[in-house]
C-alpha cells in the first residue's frame, strides 16, 4: 500500500504520521516522549529519588553502564527512568503482561519483576539494542513493519522481545509453537492473528535473510 493512502494517526506529540512509520517509530525503540520527561514523569510511589542509592554497573545493549539504584528498583525502572531507555513499556507492573520483557543473557524477562542490582553479570537488552549499529532493523523487527501487526502497539516491544529470545531456542517453530513461545505477552487490543503473522514472518527472515525491499511487502 502506498504511504501516502495508508491510515494516518496521531503519534501523541500532535502530528499526523502515517501508520507504517508509527510503527516503525515504536520498534526501534523511539522515544515519543523524551528521557528527559520521562525521568521528570518518574512515578516516586516505590522509589525516592537519590535516598539510598548505590552506584552500580551495568551491561545494557552492549555498553557499560553506571547508575545509581535503590536496593528494591526493579529493571524496569531503571531502564526506563535512569537510563532514558523508554522503549521497554510497563503496563501492569506485576509479571502479568510482559510488555516489560527484555533478555538477561539472551533469555526473555519480566523487567518489572527483576531487581535491578541482581543483573550486574548479565548482559541486558532492550528493544532499543536490536538494530545493528548501522540502524538495520532486527528480522523480527523489520518483520513487524512490513507486515503492521499491531494496532496500538503499546505491547510491541515486549512481543518483540520475547519472540527473539524463543527464536534463540526455536529458530524453526510453527505457528502453534510460535504462540506458546510468546505467551506470556498479553496485547489488550487482541490483535494476536497479526501479531503472530508478523512473528512468524520474523522468524522466516532470521532463516532466510530479509528480503530486498523491493520484494517486501510494498
Ligand atoms: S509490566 Fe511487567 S509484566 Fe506487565
Ligand atoms: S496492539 Fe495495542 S496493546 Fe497490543
Amino acid at each position: 500500500m502506498a504511504e501516502m493512502d495508508e491510515p494516518r494517526q496521531d503519534d501523541g506529540a500532535g502530528k499526523n504520521v502515517t501508520r507504517r512509520r508509527f510503527i516503525l517509530g515504536v520498534i526501534a525503540g523511539g522515544a515519543v516522549v523524551s528521557a528527559a520527561s520521562y525521568r521528570f514523569l518518574a512515578p516516586t510511589r516505590h522509589y525516592s529519588s537519590g535516598v539510598g542509592e548505590r552506584l552500580i554497573r551495568l551491561n545494557v545493549n552492549g555498553k557499560a553502564r553506571r547508575v545509581e539504584v535503590m536496593k528494591q528498583e526493579t529493571l524496569s525502572h531503571t531502564l526506563r527512568y535512569k537510563l532514558g531507555l523508554t522503549g521497554t513499556k510497563v503496563a501492569c507492573d506485576r509479571a502479568e503482561c510482559g510488555s516489560c520483557t527484555v533478555l538477561l543473557d539472551g533469555i526473555p524477562h519480566y523487567s518489572c519483576s527483576v531487581l535491578t542490582n541482581t543483573v550486574r553479570n548479565k548482559q541486558v537488552t532492550t528493544i532499543e539494542g536490536l538494530a545493528s549499529p548501522d540502524g538495520k532493523l532486527h528480522p523480527v523487527q523489520q518483520a513487524v513493519v512490513d507486515h503492521q501487526g499491531f494496532q496500538c502497539a503499546y505491547c510491541m516491544p515486549g512481543f518483540v522481545m520475547s519472540a527473539v529470545g524463543f527464536l534463540k531456542q526455536n529458530p524453526n517453530p510453527t505457528r502453534a509453537q510460535m504462540a506458546h513461545g510468546i505467551s506470556g505477552n498479553l496485547c489488550r487490543c487482541q490483535d494476536y492473528a497479526k501479531i503472530l503473522d508478523s512473528m512468524m514472518h520474523g522468524a522466516e527472515y532470521m532463516r532466510k535473510g530479509v528480503p530486498a525491499a523491493a520484494e517486501r511487502r510494498a
